[in-house]
């Protein structure tokens, strides 16, 4: 595995929510039960995927500058990024392939805002796809929800890309601020641990497009397209209500 040793494994929770034929829901690492034949669970390695599988990728927590070289966005796996030299976070998760999934990172111990602020989704290594920076938190502004879309081509990994929804999901709701007409932040003031009351935890939606290597359409990207933004939190209060109390106005 060619990531920095140094770099912290965070503790992050997975729920698992199916879309498929109604609602229902499930907490665990969805990758690892009945179906799965990927066996490859580092982030830093190449595969090729089926539906039902699990897929490991990871997200890199550090500065904007620190994921670019020569200008370009690279791998947190590539070592000339040496991010492990510098403040650097790495989270690993492991969802079911077409499975829409919630994942969730507690921040009431992890502060983005103290490892720089931004995140870079990747995996892979000959094959290395790697998301562009997204700003998560400074001192002033806290984004806590994103739409990661992972997008596959005969089974390998092609694409990873934040999808945004022009703040459509705040509007008109003066607890958030809309940041370059695409994030929906909160006021970092108003976070738990930082002075406020309100839990600023990541909330990363993920969806799958593409094909898998038997050809056969990843489509959870059309079912969440159909969602509102944080429609899934509401499904989301039904394994931890202390997201959802808080935005009850939204759902
Ligand atoms: C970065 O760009 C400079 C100038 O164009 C070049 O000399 C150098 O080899 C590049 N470094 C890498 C690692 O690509
Ligand atoms: C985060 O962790 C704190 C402390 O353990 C807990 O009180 C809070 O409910 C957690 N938040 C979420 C969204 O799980
Ligand atoms: C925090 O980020 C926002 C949005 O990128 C920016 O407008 C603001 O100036 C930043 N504040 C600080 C203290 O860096």
């Amino acid at each position: 595995m060619l990531l920095p040793k140094t770099l912290t494994l965070l503790v992050s929770s997975v729920a698992i929510l199916t879309i498929a034929g109604g609602f229902h829901s499930a907490v665990a690492f969805g990758g690892n039960g009945g179906g799965n034949t990927n066996n490859v669970y580092s982030p830093c390695s190449d595969t090729r995927i089926q539906r039902s599988d699990g897929f490991t990728f990871g997200i890199a927590f550090s500065s904007r500058p620190s994921f670019f070289l020569n200008q370009t966005v690279l791998s947190p796996c590539d070592r000339r990024l040496s991010l492990a030299a510098m403040n650097s976070q790495l989270s690993v998760f492991r969802p079911k392939i077409d499975e829409i999934s919630l994942l969730s990172i507690n921040t009431s111990a992890f502060f983005p805002d103290n490892y720089g602020g931004y995140m870079v989704a990747f995996a892979g290594r000959k094959y290395a796809a790697r998301s562009p920076p997204a700003f998560i938190a400074n001192t002033t502004f806290t984004v806590t929800s994103f739409t990661l879309v992972m997008e596959f081509q005969k089974g390998r990994l092609q694409n990873l890309y934040w999808k945004r929804d022009g703040c459509a999901s705040c509007k008109g709701n003066s607890n958030f601020v809309c940041l370059n007409k695409q994030d929906c932040a909160i006021r970092t003031p108003s976070c738990k641990g930082r002075g406020g009351t309100v839990d600023c935890s990541l909330g990363i939606q993920l969806a799958f497009s593409g094909t898998d290597k038997h050809l056969a359409v990843l489509n959870s990207w059309y079912e969440v397209e159909n969602l509102k933004q944080y429609s899934l939190y509401g499904l989301y209060s039904n394994l931890k209500s202390s997201l959802t109390s808080q935005f009850n106005n939204f759902f």
